[in-house]
């Protein structure tokens, strides 16, 4: 009959951990470093707010090759959004960042990561420190509900070199609090800390700086650190996640993960 099934030997090995090929429905460029991109989601793929997975590109010799990538967009959105670097001789950024609509980004099965609400203990302030694109899945998190169910201040700070690398999370805040659910939520808890290192910005300096000072703290009329009351997810680059962990031990914080909850989590922020 038409409907029989194909003969053993023809049937293909299905690889159930393989990547989904999705369709790259928008690509916004910020800088010529810096893009976003959004893909569709299938509806089988779940992730908690602040994770990342593994997405690419096949070579071109038809394999895979796949990076770790932080999620920008919230669990509850129908499409993902990433945000990315475009290194000129990257093995995949070279090739992402010439992504049109209609393309199409394998993405992997499996979100994982600690930048999510079950690894932190319950408190009332959260901070989310993150240079670089380490704001991207903070992207995610200040775009959650449960986020704002949570905490009644989220600060979202954002250090880069120059003023245009801010564009990105300076719009996706400015967009939160004028969404027209989460801005309920969002507004009176989210603020923005913007800051660059080698440009004249509303603030200067590196964050450590800024926590150290306790310039950060004077600036947004809120008092020191303190494990009671502060929660933090980090994210930046290798040496800045050490040294921003350096400064919430000093201030008694201690990490946490998803196998053991408490007051701060880390994560590196993938590039290139
Ligand atoms: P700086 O300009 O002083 O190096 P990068 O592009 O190198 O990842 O840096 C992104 C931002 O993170 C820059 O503003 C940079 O400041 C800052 N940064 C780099 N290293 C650290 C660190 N160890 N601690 C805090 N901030 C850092």
């Amino acid at each position: 009959t038409a409907e029989a099934s194909p003969a053993p030997a023809a049937a293909k090995k299905v690889n159930p951990n393989a990547p989904t090929e999705e369709t790259v429905l928008e690509v916004k460029h910020y800088t010529d470093r810096l893009f976003r991109f959004r893909l569709t989601r299938p509806s089988t793929f779940r992730f908690r707010s602040g994770e990342f997975v593994m997405i690419g590109l096949y070579k071109d010799d038809g394999r895979p090759l796949l990076r770790a990538y932080s999620i920008a967009s919230p669990s509850w959105d129908e499409e993902l959004e990433f945000y990315s670097i475009k290194v000129a001789d990257g093995p995949l950024t070279s090739r992402l960042q010439k992504i049109q609509p209609g393309d199409k980004v394998l993405l992997g099965k499996k979100p994982t990561g600690t930048l999510v609400h079950d690894a932190l203990v319950p408190g009332k302030r959260l901070y989310c420190f993150s240079t670089g694109t380490g704001f991207a899945p903070f992207a995610s998190v200040v775009r959650d509900p449960e986020t704002y169910e949570k905490f009644d201040e989220v600060i979202v700070t954002h250090t880069c070199r120059e003023a245009a690398e801010l564009e990105y999370s300076k719009e996706i805040v400015e967009e939160t609090l004028n969404h027209e659910f989460l801005g309920e939520l969002a507004q009176g808890k989210l603020r923005r800390y913007g800051s660059c290192t080698r440009e004249d910005y509303e603030y200067k300096g590196r964050i450590t700086t800024l926590i150290e000072t306790g310039k950060l703290f004077e600036d947004l009329n809120v008092p020191p650190l303190n494990p009671e009351t502060d929660r933090v997810m980090i994210c930046g680059s290798m040496e800045m996640i050490q040294d921003v962990k350096d400064l919430m031990l000093k201030a008694g914080l201690t990490e946490g993960s998803n196998a053991a909850p408490a007051e701060f989590v880390i994560e590196k922020a993938f590039a290139g």
